[in-house]
């Protein structure tokens, strides 16, 4: 199956977006080839052409070409504008995470492995189950260094940031079996942090994942951890004696911070207020809540924004804000929510849907 390419030596090429990344690619080695073959040619020619025959001969002076000069300005600014769009496209489709995907899956990575975790509660370790045809949208952080999540037979990768969450999305087009890397330096066994990806027909994953025990979705473990385990119930449930922020939701909508400032309520914020509470403190509110760092690992925050964006009436399927701020820049905090208090919540997955019944699919998604 590794060969299955139409080009030698390449990856299969199995997602919705990976025949443009290889287009891109052949162009730029064109555009190299183009340029590079007439430069080492020309090299050669001067220097026999106009080799030394007498000592300090006194050249011909030459005189500005209008049409030279103006022939090597406009050349170079199409071709390398070119480029620039080319890549520009490339990278919207790549990174702007779609705000309705069909799938949401959370990955965790930790040195060295991979831990997998679907909205239905089935866990992989370093491997992933998706079905073919349908938008899946990663959610992924580190516990501890950072990684970065690649599937070359898609074309694509993220990086994997300690204390944010960034994203990735795909879609595959193919069944098969598809390696999984982490393509960041990461210790000792990096070269070992990787797995494969299964995509699957829609009635074999369908099969797969109800064989598979579920030991409660995210939601639900977030919700335990909420009300029991952490007991952040006991301030943060309505009623006339709450002292913590109102959740009910708040998710994707802006708040109010002591300070004046406001941020949008995204995976980040929700993630940051249970680690640092007291420095996103919400308008009205006193600075009592204790820090929950070191007492919850990354796979229960998941769980916990799950649970808190469920408060809100979505079911883990709620992107960044549908911007371009995927890849771990800056604007995570920035972008509007608006477009997340839109998602309707998701119907139950993982019941038999038949293939071509999903109105948000595919085509158009690229
Ligand atoms: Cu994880 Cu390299």
């Amino acid at each position: 199956m590794e060969s299955n390419s139409w080009v030698p030596l390449f990856p299969e090429q199995a997602s919705s977006f990976a025949w443009q990344v290889d287009y891109l690619y052949f162009y730029l080695i064109l555009v190299s080839v183009v340029f590079s073959i007439p430069i080492v040619v020309g090299v050669f020619y001067f220097l026999i052409r106009y080799r030394e025959r007498e000592r300090y001969a006194t050249p011909d002076a030459i005189h500005g070409s209008i049409v030279l000069e103006t022939a090597w300005s406009i050349i170079p600014f199409i071709v390398s504008m070119s480029i620039f769009l080319g890549g520009a496209i490339v990278y919207y489709n790549q990174y702007r995470v779609p705000t309705d995907p069909d799938m949401e899956v959370y990955v965790v990575g930790k040195q060295w492995m991979w831990k997998v975790q679907h909205e239905t509660g089935q866990r992989e370790i370093n491997e992933l189950h998706v079905p073919v045809g349908r938008t899946i949208k990663l959610t992924m952080t580190t516990e501890d260094v950072l990684h970065d999540f690649s599937i070359p037979a898609f074309r694509t990768k993220t990086d994997i940031v300690p204390g944010r969450y960034t994203y990735l999305w795909f879609q595959p087009t193919k069944p098969g079996k598809y390696h999984l890397f982490c393509a960041e330096y990461c210790g000792l066994n990096h070269s070992g942090m990787g797995g494969y990806v299964y995509v699957m027909d829609e009635q074999d994953f369908d099969n797969w994942i109800s064989g598979n025990a579920s030991g409660g979705t995210p939601v639900e473990q977030g919700r335990d951890l909420f009300e029991t385990k952490l007991g952040c119930a006991s301030c943060h449930a309505g009623g006339p004696q709450q002292r913590g922020a109102k959740l009910e939701g708040i998710y994707g909508h802006e708040v109010k911070l002591v300070g004046g400032q406001t941020v949008v309520a995204n995976d980040d914020y929700i993630r940051n207020s249970i680690l640092n509470p007291s420095s996103q403190v919400v308008e009205g509110f006193q600075p009592i809540m204790p820090t929950f760092k070191g007492q919850v690992t990354e796979e229960q925050l998941v769980a916990l924004v799950a649970y808190i964006k469920s408060l809100s009436g979505i079911t883990g399927t709620a992107g960044p804000g549908g911007g371009a701020a995927t890849t771990g820049n800056a604007s995570t905090g920035q972008t509007t929510g608006q477009s997340n208090s839109m998602t309707p919540p998701k119907a139950d997955r993982g019941a038999s849907n038949t293939q071509g019944s999903n109105p948000n699919a595919p085509a158009n998604r690229r």
